[in-house]
């Protein structure tokens, strides 16, 4: 992330980011409107509600970024993220809340390239292909909560992100 922030978090690419974000969730709360009634395939289905997942999801997350970086003063890092997804009883939000997330991205991704692929690749069908895409999503979740809570040692939430749990 330290690395990553000279690229993405500066004022010319965040303030392209972030309005990118905006088109996105405006465009597609519009086409979950319209498409809603005449989504029939499984793939059709998992396009809409993902998209609308996706863009709930960007508006709570990206206001939250944003309280805590210009309201209660702290860095956005690893433990702005984490701190709720690894205590409890936050944590039975942020888990599917995340979780989601993710799944939704690898989601929506896998229906469009269901929608737009039409040739095989190395003897897989397109549908093939999106369902390689899905459970390459499951496998990319839980590595990324792995990593979000590790497991085994446990994430300690240092004293000024307390205030995001209520400690
Ligand atoms: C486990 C899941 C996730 C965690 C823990 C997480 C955590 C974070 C954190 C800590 C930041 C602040 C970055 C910074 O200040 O440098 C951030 C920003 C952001 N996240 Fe996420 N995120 C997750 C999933 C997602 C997903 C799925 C998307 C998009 C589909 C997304 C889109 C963004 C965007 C657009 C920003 C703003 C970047 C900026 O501040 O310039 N995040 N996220």
């Amino acid at each position: 992330m330290s690395t990553l922030r000279h690229f993405y978090r500066n004022i010319f690419t965040e303030t392209i980011l972030f309005f990118a974000v905006l088109v996105q969730i405006i465009s597609g709360l519009k086409l979950f409107k319209s498409n809603r009634s005449t989504a029939k395939t499984g793939f059709e289905k998992l396009h809409i509600w993902t998209g609308l997942y996706l863009a709930i999801f960007l508006v709570i997350h990206l206001s939250a970024v944003l309280v805590g970086r210009y309201f209660l003063s702290l860095d956005t890092n690893f433990y702005f993220g984490v701190a709720g997804l690894n205590s409890f009883p936050l944590n039975l939000f942020f888990i599917p809340y995340y979780g989601l997330a993710i799944l939704s991205f690898f989601g929506h991704n896998a229906a469009i390239h269901n929608k737009k692929m039409k040739s095989k690749i190395l003897h897989l069908t397109p549908e093939q292909q999106s369902k390689t895409i899905l459970i390459l999503g499951i496998f990319v979740t839980l590595i990324i909560f792995y990593g979000l809570t590790n497991h085994f040692k446990g994430v300690t939430i240092p004293e000024e992100y307390k205030i995001l749990i209520g400690k």
